[in-house]
């Protein structure tokens, strides 16, 4: 009897001191290595999203992690999947946007042609940290004139702020789990 929440929160693996002292880096491998659990979390997503009221055109996941669950999510809700890369790796045209790290900045791309003007688009990642990430996929799918219906994650960190930045910034949210 404990909440789908606990039941995954219980799979993911904290990792003291990665990648950088200080850090507590929380670990999702576990949850897709076990099938039992693989399956709790992705239809925990695809039940969501299967709400008429609810069910995008298109899923677009984020670099890397995201791109585990936005696929199986896609595939599940039989729409489409198009990957927010990092910079470098798309080889189409691309419009890009540069976000701000602890240290430095980082670029991610998408293709041109990878939504279309009015497309309902679910946006999907691991883990919100500083929101940066998922800001930037936003903002990218939006310059191509679709609609990011809802930005969706299993882990929030809302120490880090990123939740509330993204939810200020008009973009609905579904995490699955936090931790404080
Ligand atoms: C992690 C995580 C998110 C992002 C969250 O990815 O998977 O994509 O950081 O942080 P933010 O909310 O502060 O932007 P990472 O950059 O480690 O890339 P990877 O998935 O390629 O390992
Ligand atoms: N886990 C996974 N990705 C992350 C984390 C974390 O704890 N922090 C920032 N990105």
């Amino acid at each position: 009897h404990q909440t789908v929440s606990q039941y995954l929160k219980n799979h993911i693996r904290t990792v003291p001191d990665w990648p950088a002292p200080g850090v507590q880096f929380r670990d999702i491998t576990p949850l897709l290595q076990n099938p039992k659990v693989f399956r709790v979390l992705i239809d925990a997503f695809v039940h969501r999203y299967m709400d008429p009221a609810l069910r995008p055109d298109v899923v677009a996941g984020l670099d890397a992690r995201g791109f585990i669950l936005g696929s199986v999510i896609a595939y599940e809700l039989n729409v489409g999947f198009v990957p927010v890369r990092k910079k470098g790796k798309l080889p189409f045209t691309t419009v890009q946007e540069t976000y701000e790290l602890e240290y430095g900045s980082a670029t991610v791309e998408l293709h041109t042609d990878a939504v279309k003007p009015g497309d309902r688009v679910l946006l999907i990642d691991d883990l919100i940290a500083t929101g940066g990430t998922m800001m930037a996929g936003k903002k990218l799918l939006e310059k191509l004139g679709a609609v990011v219906t809802e930005g969706a994650a299993i882990v929030d960190l809302p120490e880090l702020g990123g939740s509330q930045k993204l939810i200020a910034a008009g973009l609905p949210l579904f995490t699955l789990l936090d931790f404080a």
